[in-house]
């Protein structure tokens, strides 16, 4: 990216704190500390809380060999901001840089609890080396554990974390996004909210029905439409707790330990219940048994069925959430009733969806002459994460043209509307495999919703 010209758009409009931090942190990959430190400063002078700012000058400190007040500062930082993930990830690197492999493991962690997508593998695996493979049990999230604790009922307890950390499960302790950050996807939002949201919230009336919170949600269909969004809103909108399951976590296990681990995850779940149990891509856990050589596979899968039959309702008050976009890998016996009982196909979004998702995506942007409505209608048979990239196309657009004239560019519906054009739909293709699969194998009518979908059924 051309500093010179962000140099001067940033003349131009002193006072945008973004461009100050895309200039600071361009000046810091240059080792220009110091014209790196002022544009950091700048932003705190407008902003004084602003994290990012705050965390870029440790991180400046620490490059410039000043450790140990980048310590003190995170520290601080990390005391009252403690959703911070950033700042908890600098003081890993930190600590590890100082032999503490401990603390740094314990610091990385809580970071990725976090977010995410701070994880990063070969710092990991470093912390490892370094002697951080003892979980040390959340002497540094103790700060956010108390910060939960004035939440009244709050499900989760720093055992449970511990727990699922040691599992490898991902323990979202309070999500970042909610059903309203899902544009569309209302009957998904219904079947979720009608088995755990409601039950949980008027027990009395559902037990008078003879209903339970809980049971099994299979979402799928072609990729980008919300499947994982949905799951991590489903987190976000419950007052429960939510386990996440990648499922190389499973899988990656020595021979028979698979198992093993998978009726600790679903044990744990149990325990910590009111709560939600994500299998993402979870063909790959529940392929079909004949497709599968290894006798190992086979009996993961066995393993995984009797843990959705749950004897004797030890699955009540528990959710437990799939999603595919490879439908037709999934063995039959996970359709059974009981097991994933509501099977929802998710397509790309209708006209109406659309001007959701745009809307969502807008936001916190600068934009001009934006027109939702219109924007929908240009992108038939867009996924949302289509949607997402004729944003991105167009914000691309727009800074270009800020660099060039030395003033912020607002993105407009023109730009949108062009990137609309050059964003080529991503969903056909998915359609091509399930069209074969919903034509020729369409037991007891799964893919009724697909031929409905693509006009080949009413
Ligand atoms: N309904 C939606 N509302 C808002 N944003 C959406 C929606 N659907 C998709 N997106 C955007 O697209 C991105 C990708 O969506 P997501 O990961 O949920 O797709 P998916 O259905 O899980 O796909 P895959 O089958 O490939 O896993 C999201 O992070 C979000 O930015
Ligand atoms: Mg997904």
């Amino acid at each position: 990216m051309d500093l010179d010209a962000l140099k001067v758009a940033l003349a131009a409009s002193p006072q945008n704190i973004p461009l100050l931090m895309l200039v600071g942190k361009l000046h810091e990959d240059r080792f220009e500390l110091a014209d790196a430190r002022d544009c950091f400063d700048r932003v705190l002078v407008l902003q004084p809380d602003h994290g990012e700012a705050l965390v870029a000058i440790a991180r400046l400190l620490d490059l410039a060999g000043e450790s140990s007040e980048a310590m003190v500062r995170l520290e601080a930082l990390c005391a009252k901001q403690p959703r911070l993930a950033a700042a908890w990830m600098l003081r890993a690197r930190i600590a590890l840089d100082e032999g503490d492999g401990a603390s740094a493991r314990a610091f990385y962690d809580t970071a990725v609890d976090l977010d995410r997508s701070q994880a990063d593998d070969e710092l990991l695996q470093a912390i490892l080396k370094a002697g951080g493979n003892k979980k040390v049990a959340m002497t540094s999230a103790g700060t956010i554990r108390e910060e939960e604790d004035d939440d009244d009922g709050n499900p989760f307890e720093g055992m449970d974390a511990v727990a699922a950390r040691d599992l490898d499960l991902e323990f979202r302790v309070r999500a970042d996004i909610k059903f309203d950050g899902v544009g569309g996807m209302n009957k998904v939002k219904d079947d979720i909210r009608m088995k755990i949201i409601h039950p949980l919230k008027n027990p009395d009336l559902f037990a008078a029905y003879g209903k339970k919170a809980g049971g099994g949600v299979l979402l799928y269909g072609p990729p980008g439409c919300g499947k994982t969004l949905m799951a991590r809103a489903t987190a976000g909108e419950i007052d429960a707790a939510f386990f996440s399951v990648g499922l190389h976590q499973v899988l990656d296990m020595y021979i028979g330990e698979s198992e093993q681990k998978l009726h600790k995850i679903f044990e744990l779940a149990r325990k910590s219940a009111p709560a939600v149990l994500f299998f993402d891509e979870t063909d790959a856990l529940a392929a079909d048994r004949r497709d599968l050589r290894h006798s190992a596979g086979r009996n993961l899968i066995n393993q995984f069925l009797s843990e959705l039959d749950g004897a004797n309702s030890a699955n009540d008050g528990l959710l437990i959430l799939g999603a595919t976009n490879a439908p037709w890998h999934l063995d039959g016996a996970f359709l059974r009733p009981g097991r994933f009982d509501r099977i929802i196909f998710v397509p790309p979004p209708d006209t109406a969806a659309r001007e959701d998702i745009v809307k969502i995506h807008a936001k916190g942007k600068p934009l001009a002459d934006f027109d939702p409505a219109d924007l929908a209608k240009r992108c038939e048979g867009f996924s949302g994460a289509d949607l997402k990239a004729v944003f991105d196309l167009a914000t691309e657009a727009a800074l270009a043209e800020a660099m060039k004239k030395g003033s912020l560019i607002p993105v407009s519906g023109k730009m949108l509307a062009k990137a609309a054009k050059d964003v080529k739909p991503s969903t056909r293709k998915w359609f091509e495999s399930a069209k074969n699969h919903a034509l020729y194998a369409n037991q007891s009518g799964f893919y009724d919703d697909v031929l409905v979908y693509l006009g080949l059924k009413k």
